[in-house]
């Protein structure tokens, strides 16, 4: 069923179509899982993506990201002060280095795409407090992704959990629909004041992603054209699932089996 929304084509998914993008983001969960483990201190991003990309192709999926505009690798690792879209690389990662991970795979025409953000060796006690308000935001969020809201309220509520901790929400980059193309209608901003964008309906199925800051919002992209890095040089933290709406409230799709 196709709904056109303020301009917007958001796509209300049959629960058949929901099964399948489960499916993904469960082997996307299931990878994730196994990628925070091997956020080690002496490891690197370029191991990490490595391990990512095998998992995929094992499981007969493909690696959603690799190829997308030119994105170079499976996975996006995002070290510290780089926001998102961080390309994985060979330098060794220290203790307390927080890297975000973002990874999408595509399965029997179905996408699925979900982040985490873990620390390699000990956390530092900013680093732990950032990566658990952006977490918390994210599911504050999704109790807003109920049929009959707007899209607005999953955002203000994630502005609203992020700024009472002294946070800020990134702007320049947003959650979005996800089904049978990796970005779809509607965008998901993570700010914004409650009441405003399309109604949310049963079937719609929503990549929610809070990008969190330390300081600043403002982002800058570096020379490699992926690789967005906070304006001053501060901490950022990400974390994404993706959801069904449904009548008896928001799914996630993103979580393993029984979790
Ligand atoms: N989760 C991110 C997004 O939805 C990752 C995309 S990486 C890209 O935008 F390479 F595919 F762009
Ligand atoms: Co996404």
């Amino acid at each position: 069923m196709v709904r056109r929304c303020a301009g917007q084509m958001i796509i209300c998914r049959s629960e058949k179509e929901i099964e399948k993008i489960r499916t993904s983001c469960r082997l996307v969960a299931k990878i994730l899982k196994k990628m925070e483990k091997a956020v080690v201190v002496g490891g690197t991003t370029k191991e990490l993506d490595e391990i990512a990309e095998a998992s995929i192709r094992e499981a007969g999926a493909k690696p959603a990201f690799k190829g997308y505009r030119g994105y170079p690798a499976a996975l996006c690792a995002s070290v510290n002060s780089q926001v998102i879209h961080g390309i994985p690389n060979s330098r060794r990662l220290n203790n307390g280095d927080l890297v975000s991970l973002d990874l999408g795979v595509l399965l029997d025409g179905y996408y699925g795409d979900a982040a985490v953000t873990a620390v390699a060796g000990n956390a530092t006690v900013r680093a732990a407090r950032l990566i658990s308000v952006t977490r918390e935001s994210l599911y504050l969020g999704i109790q807003q992704a109920v049929v009959g809201n707007r899209i607005s309220d999953i955002s203000c509520a994630i502005q609203e959990a992020v700024e009472s901790q002294g946070y800020a929400v990134v702007r320049s980059y947003v959650g979005h629909g996800i089904g049978t193309n990796l970005h779809e209608d509607p965008q998901v901003p993570n700010y914004g004041t409650r009441g405003k964008g399309p109604r949310l309906k049963e079937g719609m199925v929503l990549a929610i992603e809070p990008m969190v800051n330390e300081g600043t919002h403002e982002v800058k992209v570096l020379a490699d054209n992926w690789t967005a890095e906070t304006l001053d040089g501060r901490l950022s933290a990400h974390w994404e699932h993706t959801i069904a709406i449904t009548k008896n409230g928001a799914d996630i799709l993103s979580k393993l089996e029984g979790e």
